[in-house]
């Protein structure tokens, strides 16, 4: 008789196997790595506490009955990065495609509700077909039921979607509702339906990469927030994302040991902003100067390039940075970079992340392209998340500040609560040129030299509005500092802030103008 022990860790060692030896040969052929290769990859080396390994489906049509594959293409359970507990699950594509059961969808419930309780983050690595197409609806339920959980858990624990091969269907909505989509370039597909499904229904021909590939989703559509050139680059970085988020809704910002004496004011920050204001720089030299290491992680960095947002630490606090890149159409908002900021503002908010915004912005992209796909109820998201706001925000404006822009952008009325401005920033109603045009339209139409009058307008306008002491005399601003002091003014910003407490009114939730 098999001792009983001996017959657990052959069930197990069996499981482990998932689809088999030649399923797991195929995987590895198309270049990807298996669902526990990858785990190992992930999390901190030994720390796998792995659940329902003996799990099966249920189902016997189709021939069901005699296919069985213990863990039924789905391995759950919880570990550590970088110390801390997660939660994750990892489709074992192997398995039917990955594709979801009833089991399989309980599975990834019960790791939701348990992140829940416990409050840590969940880690999704998605390897997926889609709804087990033999189980029909009791399939699709298990998705909604899914995707019932990540709603729920939306704000309460951070969750992070990882795809790692081809998600179509329902298998693409949860990482949609998730905070964070991961993809690897040449392995990771997402779309609602396949190639195959489009030429059907539009008669468009379409490659899987270019529908719906990693490329595709980071530049196109912004559906993907981060995408690397393969499967262990990106789960590196899964790895680097949790190093600057917190456990729950209602831990506290992530705040490592600094060494003061590395603080300096620098003296490249004086020399970034152009003397001409309509000249382009990069506001990402400005970010790399101010934040510890160099350490930038961008988010979305390929989508909407006229804002920037992403993580870093300052003094040894995670921070989230929203700025304006002058550089990429003058730092305008449009509907893409208010809704890529919108989304990004409210993750912050939602787990005490610390706002640094960095302005230059000459207001919202004027014209008809803008105002008909919606400019004024997808900037309104902007504007909604930064008021919503309650987490330590601090505002630096290097240059323009224009117009409504210059309100959203974590102004001091939205409840900015440190406004410093650089001694080039240029708060204003609009641009100069377009000001003088307007209120002095008689003057320089009837002057004999019009030309000049325009010239002299502008002049009396720009030593007037184009600088931050109109503001800062209102107390708009709360101080005018030199670019080299930058890092130290904030340092001290979020120390002083550390504790504060601010509040929204009591509601069941806003209506945010999606
Ligand atoms: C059951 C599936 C499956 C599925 C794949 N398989 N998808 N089994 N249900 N949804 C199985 C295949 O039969 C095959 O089994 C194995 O997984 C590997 O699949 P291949 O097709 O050989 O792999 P590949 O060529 O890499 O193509 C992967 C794929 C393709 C692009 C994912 O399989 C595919 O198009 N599948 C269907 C996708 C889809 O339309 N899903 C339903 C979505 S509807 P064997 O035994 O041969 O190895 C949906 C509704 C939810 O999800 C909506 C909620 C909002």
């Amino acid at each position: 008789m098999i001792n009983k022990n001996d017959e657990l860790i052959k069930r197990k060692e069996e499981a482990k196997l998932g689809g088999g030896l030649d399923k797991i040969d195929s995987q590895h052929k198309k270049g990807k790595l298996t669902a526990r290769e990858r785990i190992e990859l992930l999390v901190d080396e030994g720390s796998f506490e792995e659940i329902d390994i003996f799990v099966k489906h249920r189902a016997t049509d189709f021939g069901l009955d005699k296919q069985h594959y213990p863990g039924d293409g789905v391995i759950t359970g919880f570990a550590k990065i970088n110390n801390k507990q997660v939660a994750l699950f990892s489709q074992d594509f192997t398995v039917f495609g990955g594709s979801l059961s009833e089991a399989h969808a309980e599975k990834i419930v019960k790791i939701l509700e348990m992140a829940m309780k416990i409050g840590v983050p969940v880690i999704g690595l998605n390897d997926s077909g889609g709804a087990r197409i033999q189980e029909g609806v009791v399939s699709l339920g298990g998705y909604a039921d899914i995707f019932l959980l990540n709603t729920l858990a939306s704000g309460v624990v951070p969750q992070i979607s990882v795809v790692l091969g081809p998600c179509a269907g329902g298998a693409v909505y949860s990482p949609a509702i998730t905070d964070f989509i991961f993809m690897a370039k040449s392995t990771s597909y997402m779309f609602v339906t396949g190639p195959n499904v489009v030429k059907t229904v539009t008669h468009e021909e379409v490659s899987f990469e270019d529908l719906g590939g990693a490329e595709t989703h980071a530049s196109k559509s912004g559906v993907a927030h981060f995408i690397y050139e393969n499967e262990i680059e990106t789960l590196t970085n899964v790895r680097r994302l949790m190093s600057f988020l917190p456990q729950n809704f209602m831990d506290k910002p992530i705040d490592v040991e600094f060494n003061f004496e590395d603080l300096f004011p620098d003296e490249r920050l004086n020399e970034i902003v152009p003397e001409n204001s309509n000249k382009p720089y990069d506001m990402k030299q400005i970010i790399n100067l101010i934040v510890d290491n160099n350490d930038f992680m961008e988010v979305q960095s390929n989508y909407a390039e006229n804002i920037i947002v992403g993580f870093a630490r300052i003094g040894g606090m995670s921070v989230g940075i929203v700025a304006n890149q002058p550089e990429i159409l003058a730092g305008v908002l449009d509907i893409n970079a208010s809704v890529k900021g919108a989304r990004f503002v409210r993750f912050c908010d939602a787990f005490n992340i610390p706002l640094l915004v960095l302005v230059d912005v000459p207001g919202f992209l004027p014209g008809t392209e803008q105002e008909w796909n919606g400019i004024i109820r997808h900037g309104a998201k902007l504007l909604y998340a930064f008021c919503e706001a309650t987490v330590p925000k601090v505002t630096v404006i290097t240059r323009k500040a224009y117009g409504g822009a210059y309100d959203v952008m974590n102004s001091k009325h939205v409840r900015g609560d440190f406004n410093f401005a650089w001694p080039s920033a240029e708060i204003a109603v609009m641009g100069p040129k377009g000001a003088v045009e307007i209120i002095f339209k008689k003057e320089i139409s009837n002057s004999k030299e019009p030309e000049k009058e325009l010239e002299n307008k502008l002049s009396e306008f720009i030593e007037k509005f184009a600088n931050p002491y109109i503001a800062a005399e209102r107390g708009y601003i709360d101080d005018i500092i030199l670019p080299k002091d930058t890092k130290i003014k904030l340092i001290n910003a979020y120390k002083i802030l550390k504790t504060k407490v601010d509040k929204n009114p009591k509601k069941k939730h806003g209506n945010i103008p999606l």
